[in-house]
């Protein structure tokens, strides 16, 4: 039977990847890449490097799969809109099972950080096996998550004793932080959400491009760094024209 491989490589550090994920990269035939519209480019690229330094075994087929342009946010049923773009990545990732992996044959993506952190890689792929038209098995390697290079680089804990912490995409956090939790991951943030809410008796600790060579890390009462980080970070997304960051937002 075939057999897919959703491999977390890391969220940068090709240090990251772990034995476990090494076997992996070393157990695939097919490599599917997804490619998107925007400037992740360079993204890809890593990929194509972790796989270089980790792989001994033979050569493979990579098979490109070309993203569906994301809806944008004004369309005028944006649910709607997403959920036409879910359907048009399912039977795209489908048509391409079927058709580039035989029967006997091993496939892999390679997923950014853990596969089961705000990652539709494993959504979609279960959705295709419910489906049932192409039958395969899969597997989940798990990988160290952008919130993991986060809290080892800035050598702090990521809950504090008995205490409970949140993740969260940062548009949950227009209102500031949650009544109720002390300690708040924040990721997927296009605007700089932790400037925008009330700052006393908050500390961040921030890091854009965790693990790679441009790796860029500020922590401080968000009062007074705030400013700073909402100036690093346009600049480091004026410079390479895109920017990835995660940070903690710990009430004292
Ligand atoms: C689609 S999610 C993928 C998360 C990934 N599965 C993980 O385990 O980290 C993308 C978000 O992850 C975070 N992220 C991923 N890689 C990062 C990195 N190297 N440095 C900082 N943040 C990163 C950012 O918040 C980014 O907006």
């Amino acid at each position: 039977m075939r057999r897919l491989l959703l491999i977390g490589v890391g969220a940068g550090d090709p240090d990251h990847v772990t034995v476990q994920a090494v076997g992996a990269l070393n157990a695939f035939d097919v490599l599917f890449v997804v490619v998107k519209d925007t400037g992740t480019q360079e993204l890809v690229e890593l990929r194509r490097q972790i796989v270089e330094r980790h792989r001994t075994a033979g050569a493979y087929r990579t098979v490109e799969l070309d993203d569906p342009p994301r809806p944008w946010r004004q369309a005028t049923d944006y649910p709607e809109a997403v959920e036409r773009w879910r359907a048009a990545r399912v039977a795209q990732w489908e048509r391409a099972l079927g058709e580039h992996l035989d029967d006997d044959a091993t496939g892999a993506f390679l997923v950014w950080g853990d596969p089961s952190l705000y990652e539709s890689t494993l959504a979609v792929v279960q959705e295709i096996a419910a489906r049932g038209e192409v039958a395969f098995a899969y597997e989940v390697i798990p990988g160290v998550s952008s919130v993991h290079a986060l809290t080892a680089r800035h050598r702090i804990a990521l809950n504090r004793v008995g205490r409970a912490v949140q993740i969260t995409p940062a548009r949950l956090l227009s209102e500031g932080m949650p009544a109720d939790v002390d300690d708040v991951v924040v990721m997927l943030d296009a605007h700089a959400t932790f400037a925008t809410i009330p700052p006393a008796g908050i500390d961040i600790y921030w890091g854009a491009y965790l693990g790679t060579p441009d790796e860029l890390l500020r922590s401080g009462p968000l009062a007074g760094t705030a400013a700073e980080i909402v100036r690093v970070r346009d600049e480091a997304r004026a410079r390479k024209g895109w920017l990835f960051d995660t940070y903690l937002l710990r009430r004292r």
